[in-house]
C-alpha cells in the first residue's frame, strides 16, 4: 500500500504552505529557485505539492540561501500512503472526532501509518519529536486528525522511546492528508521555514491586549531573530490603539507614539511614552534620536516609503526599521521593489516576509546604513 518515493536522490518532494491567496506568489518565487519544479495544489490558493530535480539537502540550501517571502511553512515528503476510501456514513466532518481512538487506532491507513513510522525512520532514544498533523478542508476521513497524531505518537514511545514534545523538538515528523493520500516527511525544525504546523504562529490573547495588530509584531521579532530588549528608544508611526506600542514598551523601550487617532488610555499612563497626536507627514523628530522606527500605517506604498524617507534622520545609523507593506492588487514583487528602491540609498533591506498575520501586506526588516 505504501509507495516508497524514488530514493536515487535525484528529485526530492515537498509541500509548502503560503497565506490564503497567495499561494501563486510561493511557488513563483519556488520557480526563479528551481528549474524544472512542478507543483499541483493541495488545497486551492493555500497548499501546493512541488518536486524538485535535486536532493532535500542541496534544495534546502538554495531555499535557505535566498528564502521566498510568501513561502510560510515547508515539509518534505519522504513517503506516501495511500488511503482506503472512506464509506458515506463513515465520514468524520471537519472538527468532529466522532471515531473513538481505540476503533481508529484498528483502520488500515492507522496501520499503515504505524508499519511505516516504525520501519522507516530511526529515532535516537530521548529524542525529542513534534507529530504535526494537517489535512485538506473538507476530505472524508474516517479517522480524525487527532487519531493519527496518537498513532504516530504511540508509535515513538513503544517501538523508537524517542520523546513527544509540543515545542522545542529536535525534529519533526509532518503528516499531511489529503482525499486519497497521506504524505509523511521527517525534518528538524529549522528546515520547515517555521517550527509550526503549517506556519501557523498561535499566540496567547492576553487580558486587555490593546489589539490583534500587535501580534504582527510579535511575530516579526520572531522570524527576524530580533530581540527587543536590545533596544533603547522607538518611534512607532500610526501607533493607535496601541498593540505595537504596548509590546514595545513590554521590552522596557522609551516609545514615541504618533497617529492622529486615539491610543488606549491603560497606555497613556506609561511614564516611558510620549504621545503625539498629530499626522506622521508633519511630526518633528529629532536628529539620531531612535534606534528602532516601526510603522504600520495601511498607506499605499510608495506613500510609506515616502514618509520613511522623509523621517529617517530620527533613526541612529544602524537603527532597525519594520513596516508593514501593502500589497496593491497582489503585485507583490513590483511593490516590495519599488519600496525598497525608495529607501535603498540610506536603507539596506534584510529580510521580507509575509507574516502569519499578516494580510494583504508583508512586514519588511531594514538597517539604516
Ligand atoms: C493598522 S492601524 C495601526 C495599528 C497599530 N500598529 C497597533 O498595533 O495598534 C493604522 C494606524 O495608522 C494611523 N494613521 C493613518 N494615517 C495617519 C497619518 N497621516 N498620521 C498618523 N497616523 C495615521 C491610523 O489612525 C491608524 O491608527
Amino acid at each position: 500500500m505504501e509507495t516508497q518515493l524514488d530514493t536515487n536522490n535525484s528529485r526530492s518532494k515537498w509541500i509548502g504552505t503560503s497565506n490564503r491567496g497567495f499561494a501563486v506568489q510561493a511557488v513563483e518565487e519556488l520557480r526563479r529557485l528551481f528549474t524544472g519544479l512542478k507543483f499541483s495544489y493541495l488545497m486551492p490558493a493555500e497548499v501546493f505539492m512541488f518536486d524538485v530535480p535535486m536532493a532535500k539537502e542541496e534544495a534546502l540550501e538554495i531555499i535557505n540561501r535566498d528564502m521566498p517571502m510568501f513561502l510560510r511553512h515547508l515539509q518534505p515528503v519522504d513517503h506516501e500512503i495511500e488511503r482506503a476510501a472512506v464509506d458515506g456514513d463513515q465520514q468524520d466532518t471537519e472538527g468532529q472526532d466522532e471515531i473513538a481512538s481505540e476503533d481508529a487506532s484498528n483502520h488500515v491507513d492507522l496501520k499503515a501509518l504505524a508499519q511505516l513510522l516504525a520501519e522507516q525512520y530511526t529515532f535516537e532514544a530521548g529524542e525529542k519529536v513534534t507529530v504535526q498533523v494537517r489535512k485538506s478542508e473538507g476530505i472524508p476521513m474516517a479517522y480524525s486528525v487527532a487519531s493519527i497524531r496518537e498513532t504516530a505518537d504511540r508509535v515513538l514511545h513503544e517501538k523508537i522511546e524517542a520523546e513527544t514534545v509540543v515545542r522545542g523538538a529536535d525534529r519533526i515528523i509532518s503528516i499531511y492528508v489529503v482525499e486519497d493520500m497521506m504524505f509523511i516527511g521527517v525534518s528538524r525544525p529549522q528546515e520547515n521555514v517555521s517550527d509550526w504546523s503549517g506556519g501557523a504562529i498561535r499566540f496567547r490573547k492576553e487580558d486587555g491586549q490593546v489589539s490583534r495588530a500587535k501580534f504582527k509584531l510579535l511575530e516579526a521579532e520572531y522570524v527576524f531573530s530580533l530581540d527587543f530588549t536590545q533596544y533603547r528608544s522607538a518611534v512607532d508611526l500610526g501607533a493607535a490603539p496601541g498593540g505595537w506600542t504596548s509590546l514595545l514598551l513590554e521590552r522596557g523601550l522609551d516609545v514615541t507614539a504618533v497617529d492622529t487617532g486615539t491610543m488606549d488610555p491603560a497606555l497613556m499612563k506609561n511614564p516611558k511614552l510620549k504621545f503625539i497626536r498629530k499626522n506622521a507627514s508633519s511630526v518633528k523628530l529629532a536628529e539620531h534620536g531612535f534606534d528602532l522606527m516601526v510603522c504600520d500605517m495601511s498607506w499605499h506604498p510608495k506613500q510609506t516609503a515616502g514618509l520613511l524617507k522623509d523621517l529617517l534622520h530620527a533613526l541612529k545609523y544602524g537603527g532597525t526599521v519594520i513596516v508593514t507593506v501593502k500589497l496593491m492588487n497582489k503585485k507583490a514583487f513590483q511593490t516590495v521593489r519599488d519600496f525598497v528602491r525608495i529607501l535603498e540609498p540610506e536603507l539596506q533591506l534584510q529580510g521580507a516576509k509575509q507574516l502569519f498575520h499578516n494580510r494583504e501586506e508583508l512586514t519588511l526588516f531594514l538597517m539604516k546604513k
